[in-house]
Order: structure tokens, then C-alpha cells, then sequence
């Protein structure tokens, strides 16, 4: 337990405080491109020990490890398939995390005892000039507590983490504000465990077969074996209800106006659109992102999921985001937010 969590600036001196914290087996938070990390020595079964603790993660869900270059890759796996090197070239540095045959040296903590590992080049100068500081392979969680939506900002991690690590390093805002894409790779093939940023098009571009993984669109139920650990688990909650709403704007305002004639104002209602819709609603209300730009909702959607609950209704609808393109991962982070409450605009 640390007494005070220090923002460091992401300058030269700034990185190389954290590189020191690092190398002397703490835990920092950082910024990449997608979310914030925490981040810790991944050859340190101590340091990487308080990553948990921090975050309160179950010890059954596994790490991603952050390199700065290929070399880092070859450490950490064994005998990796050659559709490793060709989406490498393509995709990274960038939002792509690749699912590997994990190398003797990378300890079980990291990888929650699988015999896989998740291995990630991430693009932000600043995540990237720290691995270069600290010459070691990062293991790096999102940087929130456990279940939360993922951070995006420096104050957003100091929010969920202070007292819990000693630093976070200050990068601004995340330029994709959703998680990396994860992906199984074999040869010629992968399966999509989390969609982000790198859409499925994308990996099909690049001339491999894309598999959906299951609990991508749907609910994982507790017990069933799921390629991805991070599946079943609890995750991007407000604490207020949040309910889907699908259909068209016209039907998402009906429903929400019949819903609250017939409960008489019993329970207050709140409002998760798109920003231009902000102006239609009376209600209390966030946007997360134009109706027509998936890109610009995964950037802001978990700032809005923070914000919903200092809205201090009891019930939140949200509209329904389509799934195409980096859309789908939009949905996938929306649906678990509101713990697979859909209901459809029409009933
Ligand atoms: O964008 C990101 O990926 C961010 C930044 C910090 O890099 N990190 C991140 O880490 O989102 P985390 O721990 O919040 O999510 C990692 C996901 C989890 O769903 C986990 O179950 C899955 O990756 N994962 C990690 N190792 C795995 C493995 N060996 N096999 C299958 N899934 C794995
Ligand atoms: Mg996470």
C-alpha cells in the first residue's frame, strides 16, 4: 500500500521515474493508445503479484505483455506460427494483441496458469519509450478496479488507483479509448476473443480466416469454458441499471416515454445517446459520440460510462450502436456495461 500516488508528466524525466519504479519491481500506470495500463515487470512474479492486488483482478484472468520489439516476441513464445510475422507487419505497433504458445520464462501468474500468453506492440510514444527505459516486457492490465470501465485518462486511473500504486504517468487522452483487439493466432487462422480497434475486415484484409469467438456477442455463463478469461467476468459497470434500447431514435424515444408514463416516476430515468440526439432529450442525459462515427463512440464511451452514474437517476437507457466495423466492439463493451440488458425499441 502506497501512502500517495504521484501524476508524473510524460516527459523524458517523467518516463525515466517510472522506468525506476518499474526495474525496482513497482507497479505505474501508463498510457497506450487504447486505454490506460498498469504496469509491471513481466519476468517478476512479485511485482507482477501487486498488478492484482491493485486492481483486485481474479487471479484466473490473464495479463497482456507489452514489447517494443520483435525480439521481445521471440522471449516470451514458443514456437509462435508464422501468421504471427505477416499480421505483426501489418498491425504493429498498434491496437492488435496476439494469443501465443507461451515460453518457459514468462511466469504462470502472468498467463493465470494457461499455456498461452497474450503479447502486445503497443503504438503511444510514451508506452514505447518506457519498455525502451526499462528494457524489459511490461505486463499491463487496463488500469482500473476490477469490473469498472476501463480508464482513458491519467485521471481516470488515479480515480480508481490512488493510494494502490505509486505513479501513473500523465499521456492525455487515448486516441481509441476501447481495448486492444485480441485474437488466438494459428497458422492461417485466428479466432477473435475481444474485438477493438483492428476489426475482424481488417484481419481478413491481411488474408487470414476469422473466427467470431463465442461470448464476443453473447453472455458467457458462469462455468463454461471460454478461450478468453476476461469473457465471464463482470466488467464496465456503472453502478447505476443500464438498459439497451434497439431500433431507430424515433423508437428509442417512444419506448422511453411509454416506459416512464406507466412507472408514474417511481424510479428516475436518465438518458446514453448519441451527441447529436443530446438536444431531443429533457432528461438527464450523456453522449457518447455521433450516431454515425464508431471511431468517435469507442473514444468516449468509457469517460460517458464513468460519468453515468453522477447523473443520480436509478435507471439509464442507452442507445443501441451498430456493429459494423470497430462498431462491434463498441457493442461488445456496451452490452457487458449493462449486464446484457436488451430490450427492443418496437415492444
Ligand atoms: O488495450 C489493451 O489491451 C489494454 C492496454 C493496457 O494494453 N490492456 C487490457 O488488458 O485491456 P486487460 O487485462 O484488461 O484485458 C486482457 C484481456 C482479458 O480479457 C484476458 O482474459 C485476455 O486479454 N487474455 C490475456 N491473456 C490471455 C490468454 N493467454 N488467452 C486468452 N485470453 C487472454
Ligand atoms: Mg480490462
Amino acid at each position: 500500500m502506497c501512502r500517495r500516488t504521484e501524476i508524473l508528466p510524460s516527459t523524458d524525466a517523467g518516463i525515466l521515474i517510472a522506468a525506476e519504479l518499474i526495474k525496482k519491481g513497482e507497479v505505474v500506470g501508463i498510457p497506450t493508445e487504447t486505454v490506460y495500463g498498469l504496469a509491471a515487470n513481466a519476468l517478476n512474479e512479485a511485482a507482477v503479484e501487486k498488478i492484482f492486488t491493485a486492481k483486485g483482478r481474479p487471479s484466473d484472468n490473464p495479463l497482456i505483455v507489452h514489447i517494443n520489439d520483435l525480439s521481445m516476441l521471440e522471449l516470451l513464445t514458443s514456437n509462435p506460427p508464422n501468421t504471427v510475422y505477416e499480421l505483426a507487419n501489418r498491425f504493429w505497433p498498434g491496437p492488435l494483441t496476439m494469443v501465443l504458445p507461451k515460453a518457459d520464462i514468462v511466469p504462470n501468474i502472468v498467463t493465470a496458469g494457461l499455456a498461452t500468453v497474450a503479447v502486445r506492440y503497443p503504438s503511444h510514444p510514451v508506452a514505447l519509450s518506457l519498455i525502451e527505459k526499462c528494457k524489459l516486457p511490461l505486463a499491463a492490465p487496463s488500469a482500473n478496479r476490477s469490473g469498472s470501465p476501463s480508464p482513458t485518462t491519467a485521471a481516470h486511473v488515479y480515480n480508481d488507483m490512488q493510494g494502490k500504486i505509486p505513479a501513473v504517468l500523465d499521456g492525455g487522452s487515448c486516441e481509441c479509448g476501447l481495448e486492444s483487439t485480441v485474437i488466438l493466432v494459428e497458422d492461417g487462422s485466428v479466432t477473435l476473443l475481444r474485438p477493438g480497434s483492428i476489426t475482424p475486415d481488417m484481419l481478413k484484409e491481411a488474408g487470414v480466416e476469422v473466427t467470431i469467438g463465442h461470448g464476443v456477442l453473447e453472455e458467457v455463463s458462469e462455468g463454461e469454458a471460454v478461450l478468453s478469461p476476461g469473457m465471464k467476468h463482470k466488467h464496465y459497470s456503472p453502478k447505476v441499471k443500464v438498459i439497451i434500447v434497439s431500433g431507430s431514435l424515433a423508437e428509442f424515444t417512444r419506448y422511453v416515454d411509454r416506459i416512464q408514463r406507466e412507472n408514474q416516476n417511481k424510479s428516475s430515468v436518465g438518458v446514453l445517446v448519441f451527441s447529436s440526439e443530446e438536444k431531443d432529450f429533457s432528461l438527464p442525459c450523456i453522449a457518447y459520440g455521433d450516431a454515425g462515427n464508431a471511431k468517435e463512440q469507442a473514444q468516449q464511451l468509457f469517460s460517458a460510462l464513468r460519468r453515468v452514474d453522477e447523473l443520480g437517476v436509478d435507471i439509464v437507457y442507452a442507445r443501441a450502436p451498430s456493429k459494423d466495423g470497430v462498431g462491434l466492439a463498441v457493442y461488445n463493451r456496451l452490452i457487458r456495461a449493462a449486464g446484457f440488458n436488451i430490450v427492443n425499441g418496437n415492444d
